[in-house]
């Protein structure tokens, strides 16, 4: 059997998660520029143990060989669900095989999701409430009951006298680097991005999570993707932003072009824009990472769309970003869309149909045929002034 080196995080809680260094892309859509980790946590006290999360497919074997350099797999009380989706519980039908006794902890949909996913029979789980604990032996397990973040079945677990929150998803980031927050420079950026791509769509339920957390003092979040918080208040600081949807006097801008045409027009818009004071993020989508559209979703206060027409709609590529900001729920407030097409225009259209079911208020759009004209620039440049002032809230 292998050794690892296996982090102690705090008094007898051990890291036995894996780093996943050749993960590229997650759920077949998000790069992942830094890879990733399954973090996955074994508690022990004076009775029992628990394992907290599990790890993807794949890493079983090293997970096993972990758990056994602390204690004896076959002791393992507990295996903690925090979550059902396989990144976290891909691993539990190979403990439960090699473990016979081991109980699976998860919350009334999990448990249903553990039967589906991973054929866990009835007998083997134990199904916790809100507010219900376990006992170690001077380790306490509590169960906070946490729902879509990210599935409906989540839950976090909080261990009293360590004062860690396990939280499963919520406060993750898909980074290998490091194992604390403090070695990891870009951190909250990696959070953000996170944030952007997994939890947007679930702020309600994020805004319930950190109410009931309200009154728990943490000193340690150990989330199951990135590095684990010694600095609680950092991601804790970030989350309560993001979550209650406070935008920046910023807009991003999202485009492709064919022949220069839609280019130009954006390009007349973010001049607009930044000679108005307001920051730009922009993105090609030819050559951008989704995951970064997704992170500066998260405080936009607006979207600026280009797109040309491409038989009679939008240019292929233009429609995975237009459809992740309907989908993403950002707060963001206001639109434009720009084309340029050849010969017949229907981009604009189709861009407008995927945006209509969300919040945007669209302050403009212009389809011109080729290149745009000087008059088509100057209608490009008062639309961005509009756009700016509503920004900024002066219209
Ligand atoms: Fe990291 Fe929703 O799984």
């Amino acid at each position: 059997m292998k050794r690892y080196s296996v982090l102690e995080l705090s008094e007898n809680v051990f890291l036995v998660g894996v780093k996943d260094w050749n993960r590229k892309v997650f759920d077949a859509l998000i790069p992942l520029p830094q890879e990733t980790t399954y973090n996955s946590y074994l508690v022990i006290g004076k009775e029992k143990t628990a394992l907290v999360d599990t790890v993807n497919p794949g890493f079983e074997k090293k997970l096993a060989e972990k758990i056994s350099q602390v204690i004896e797999l076959k002791s393992l009380d507990y295996i903690v669900m925090n979550h059902a989706e396989p990144d976290h519980a891909g691993a539990i039908p190979y403990l439960m095989e090699r473990n016979k006794e081991a109980l699976l902890i998860t919350t009334e949909k999990g448990s249903s999701m553990a039967k589906t996913f991973y054929k866990v029979s009835e007998e083997r789980i134990k199904t916790v409430k809100d507010g219900d604990i376990i006992e170690l032996g001077g380790k306490t397990l509590k169960f906070i009951e946490a729902p879509w973040l990210h599935w409906p079945e989540t839950m976090f677990t909080y261990l009293v006298e360590n004062k860690i929150l396990f939280p499963c998803d919520f406060f993750g980031a898909h980074t290998a680097f490091g194992f604390f927050d403090d070695e990891v420079e870009e951190i909250l950026i990696f959070a953000k991005r996170y944030f952007g791509e997994i939890m947007m769509p679930f702020r309600n339920m994020g805004r319930k999570a950190l109410e009931k957390l309200k009154d728990i003092k943490i000193e340690i979040i150990a989330p199951s993707h990135g590095p684990i918080y010694k600095n609680p208040e950092r991601i804790l600081g970030a989350y309560r932003k993001w979550i209650a949807g406070e935008t920046k006097e910023k807009a991003l801008v999202v485009y492709i072009s064919m022949w220069n045409s839609t280019e130009e027009m954006i390009m007349t818009m973010v001049e607009t824009l930044l000679s108005e004071k307001i920051e730009v993020d922009l993105y090609n989508i030819s050559n951008s990472d989704i995951g970064d559209i997704a992170k500066d979703l998260v405080d936009s206060s607006a979207i600026v769309f280009g797109v040309p027409t491409v038989l009679g709609g939008m240019h292929p590529l233009a429609i995975t970003p237009a459809y992740l900001v309907k989908v993403l729920r950002p707060p963001l407030k206001y639109g434009v869309v720009l084309s340029s097409y050849g010969w017949g225009g229907g981009a604009v259209k189709q861009a407008l149909e995927i945006l209509r079911p969300t919040k945007i208020e669209l302050v403009g759009a212009l389809e011109v045929k080729g290149p745009p004209s000087t008059d088509d620039h100057e209608k490009i440049v008062e639309m961005g002034k509009q756009l700016s002032n509503k920004i900024k809230g002066l219209s």
